[in-house]
């Protein structure tokens, strides 16, 4: 077996975010360097940390909720709260690093003070909050966003957000969430990338630029966090905060390589995941905390843990009490408590009872410090906290654009039989249905707390605008998301029968998905699926938009409709987003980031699942002693990488630079992609391989590039990607990347089931 140099998930990212971003001028500034950086500890750290108490060094490591400013909405458990009182008074005393999920100049300007001014080594606080998807403006949550196959999108939105929520005080988000996530069931896949790794990682780069900008002591660049570190998308069942029974080459190759893509662009700080990997739960996890974390990876930035998941090893049944649980947390390299209050109730005692060397809490206390002194903090402790740039970056008409663009660019056209779409704005009546029509309380989506709800534009005002005579449209609620409402069919069926075209609004809540928002079925709720087989029965030509934080099955009268439009939670602008797309002002481009399959089922359900000894054959799924199910075929109803456009597109001419690939060269991959249809239009064109004998079983297919192409009707255009040897390693003997010698089968593909293939070989060294 020939094995390659160390493998670098980044290398591969580089290369590939060259093609993925041929033309983006916009990520060209900020694309390559990133803006997170941490030198040596300075002076003013060393001499710092020489005259801090203990008491002072836990504070440092300690994170509390910001009850000067209570977030709206229930983003966690209420435990160990303090209020406006306690928490000054524990700044000034400093007690306390950290301040979280508070937002606005004015109480960012109390506990500054408190800290800078009053506390005796005057060292600054860092102000965190979830900034997900936006912030008073909300984007389209990060999966939806991913479905646009656009980094340069992803980055801008990054940027948006933290432009706006710095300008509230903001320093740091506890995003992007770069967890892949292998089980539709699990509800936090809504905050991610979806399910494959190389699509993660090039959003997670594009994100983390975006959200840092190019200069971290800016005062609109917002520090970001990769989390949940690690495996958190792997938890057994889809069930939240469960269990993860994970080989180390499925972690090293599935779950690690977007954070190690994170922090090649310059992330510098990482969240701890609530869940064990292999018995071992993530938060008192040295191997993956310090053994790969620093040691093979060399970050130099923060760790912090999850909300009280350092004190949740208790329950986990891996520490004996609270303070054997601060113990295994530090010493396994978290550098951040959460909320629990451990560090500073345990590490004083901790450290003068030898169970912590005080070298361990120098070394957290270290980072920390200069991670407030890479941010600029200590030269201006009050950077982002002015009242002027608050009123001036909140909600402005550039951001709302933006929103409305990637909403937009979001939403995936699943199906649209005999062309039903777009729907003209003159002459037809259409009937608005669903619990979703005139709704702006799920919009926004399940991690969107400090998003404004008064700028949510809701589907009936969209559409509405778009229409040339508005009063060709009505309205129906038909059913609550979960419930029936009084006579609600039958309003629901009247204003269909009384209509030319039915747009049947129907899916998730945004409380649906999201964190412990675990589904056992993914389909819709059982209300919504009767409305619509009751609407069905009039007969009209229908359009079905759904609502949802993760991949959906689709039945009956839903999955026949003539047109299928995947929307997402679009955020502050969907109404208009979704407008924009039904009625054509803009051709919809974007691909399934998750498999849509048959049956819950079927679930977990990747793509890139490795191939069997007995894999059922495509053409005949009847045969017995196969890898099959007994009701449905195992493969997807909407594949990964999948979704049409107003216009059409072919691909043909697949050439190979070579078929045998040297080691150390480069092959070149091309096709020609044509638009053959009628309108101007944008095709996400996507590399697969497939390693056809390896010392590991390897996935059927895996995507290793993708690029956009815009192009006129008639227009045809060649793509190039460039594939080398690290592009087709994988985790063998001794966790280690390696390369094997041998045949390859490349895709140049729609869509993760189809495309041209041919093949090549790669030679031995
Ligand atoms: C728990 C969530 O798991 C995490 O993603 C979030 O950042 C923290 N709560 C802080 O709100």
């Amino acid at each position: 077996m020939a094995v390659g140099k160390g493998r670098n998930g980044i290398a591969l990212g580089k290369v590939a975010r060259r093609e993925v971003l041929a033309g983006g001028a916009v990520l060209a500034g900020l694309a390559l360097g990133g803006s997170g950086s941490v030198r040596a500890a300075s002076s003013r750290v060393e001499s710092l940390i020489a005259r801090m108490t203990m008491d002072e060094k836990a504070g440092q490591l300690s994170c509390y909720s910001d009850m000067i400013r209570p977030p709206v909405g229930d983003i966690n458990p209420l435990v160990n709260q303090r209020n406006t009182q306690q928490i000054l008074a524990d700044t000034r005393a400093g007690r306390i690093g950290v301040l979280m999920n508070g937002v606005g100049v004015e109480g960012a300007l109390l506990a500054q003070t408190a800290a800078v001014e009053h506390s005796r080594l005057g060292i600054p606080l860092l102000f965190a909050a979830d900034v997900i998807h936006g912030f008073k403006t909300v984007f389209p949550i990060p999966l939806g966003e991913s479905a646009s196959f656009d980094p340069t999108l992803a980055l801008r939105t990054a940027r948006a957000a933290a432009i706006e929520a710095s300008s509230q005080g903001l320093h740091w988000t506890f995003a992007p969430m770069v967890d892949v996530a292998r089980d539709q069931r699990w509800g936090r896949g809504a905050e991610g990338s979806g399910e494959d790794v190389f699509l993660g990682e090039v959003m997670a780069q594009a994100r983390v630029r975006g959200f840092q900008g190019p200069d971290l002591t800016a005062p609109d660049s917002l520090l970001s966090t990769a989390k949940h570190f690690a495996a958190y998308g792997a938890v057994a069942a889809g069930l939240d905060y469960n269990t993860v029974d994970l080989s180390e080459e499925t972690l090293r190759e599935v779950h690690l390589p977007p954070f190690k893509a994170a922090f090649d662009a310059g992330c510098l700080a990482v969240m701890s995941a609530f869940n064990d990997i292999n018995g071992v739960p993530s938060t008192a996890n040295k191997q993956l905390l310090t053994d790969i974390l620093r040691g093979e990876w060399n970050f130099k930035g923060v760790v912090i843990s999850d909300y009280t998941a350092d004190q949740e090893l208790v329950a986990h049944g891996f520490a004996a009490d609270d303070r054997d649980a601060a113990r295994l947390a530090i010493l396994a390299g978290v550098d951040i408590s959460m909320q629990s209050g451990l560090y500073s109730r345990y590490l004083p005692g901790l450290v003068a009872q030898g169970l912590v060397p005080m070298s361990v809490v120098d070394n957290a206390v270290r980072r920390v410090l200069s991670l407030k002194e890479a941010l600029g903090l200590f030269d201006r402790p009050f950077r982002s906290i002015d009242p002027k740039a608050q009123a001036a970056n909140t909600a402005t008409p550039a951001m709302r654009a933006l929103s409305r663009e990637a909403g937009a660019r979001s939403i995936v056209l699943l199906k649209n039989d005999g062309d039903l779409l777009p729907l003209p704005t003159r002459g037809k009546k259409i009937a608005l249905i669903g619990p979703f029509a005139q709704d702006v309380d799920n919009i926004l989506g399940p991690w969107a707390f400090f998003g404004d709800k008064s700028l949510g534009v809701d589907l009936a005002t969209g559409l509405r605008e778009a229409l040339a005579d508005p009063n060709l449209l009505t309205i129906a609620k038909g059913c609550d998301v979960e419930n029936v409402i009084p006579g609600g069919y039958d309003q629901a069926v009247a204003a269909a029968r009384a209509a030319d075209v039915v747009v049947l609004a129907v899916g998730e809540s945004q409380n649906m998905s999201g964190e412990a928002q675990s589904r056992t079925e993914i389909g819709l709720p059982r209300v919504q699926q009767q409305l619509a087989e009751l609407v069905a029965q009039a007969g009209k030509p229908t359009v079905v938009l759904l609502r949802h934080g993760r991949a959906l099955v689709l039945e009956g009268a839903v999955k026949n409709a003539r047109a299928i439009l995947a929307t997402w939670f679009l955020g502050s602008e969907t109404g208009h987003a979704v407008a924009d797309v039904l009625f054509g002002k803009v051709n919809p481009s974007a691909r399934l980031p998750v498999s849509f399959p048959h049956e819950s089922g079927q679930e977990p359900f990747v793509y890139n699942h490795r191939t069997t000894g007995r894999p059922a054959p495509q053409a005949d799924d009847s045969q017995e002693y196969k890898a099959r199910w007994r009701t449905t075929r195992n493969e997807a109803l909407y594949p990964f990488g999948f979704g049409l456009g107003y216009a059409s597109f072919a691909l043909s001419d697949l050439s190979l630079s070579t078929t045998r690939l040297a080691w150390n060269d480069r092959l070149y991959v091309t096709a020609k992609v044509a638009n053959t249809g009628k309108v101007d239009g944008e095709h996400v064109v996507q590399l697969y391989i497939r390693d056809r004998v390896a010392s590991r079983t390897r996935p059927i297919r895996e995507l290793k590039r993708f690029v956009r192409v815009a192009l006129k009707p008639g227009e045809k255009r060649e793509v190039r990607f460039t594939l080398d040897r690290s592009a087709l390693m994988f985790v063998g003997d001794n966790d280690r990347w390696i390369a094997e010698p041998g045949m390859f089968d490349v895709w140049v593909a729609n869509n993760a089931v189809d495309g041209l293939q041919g093949s090549f070989e790669l030679l031995g060294a």
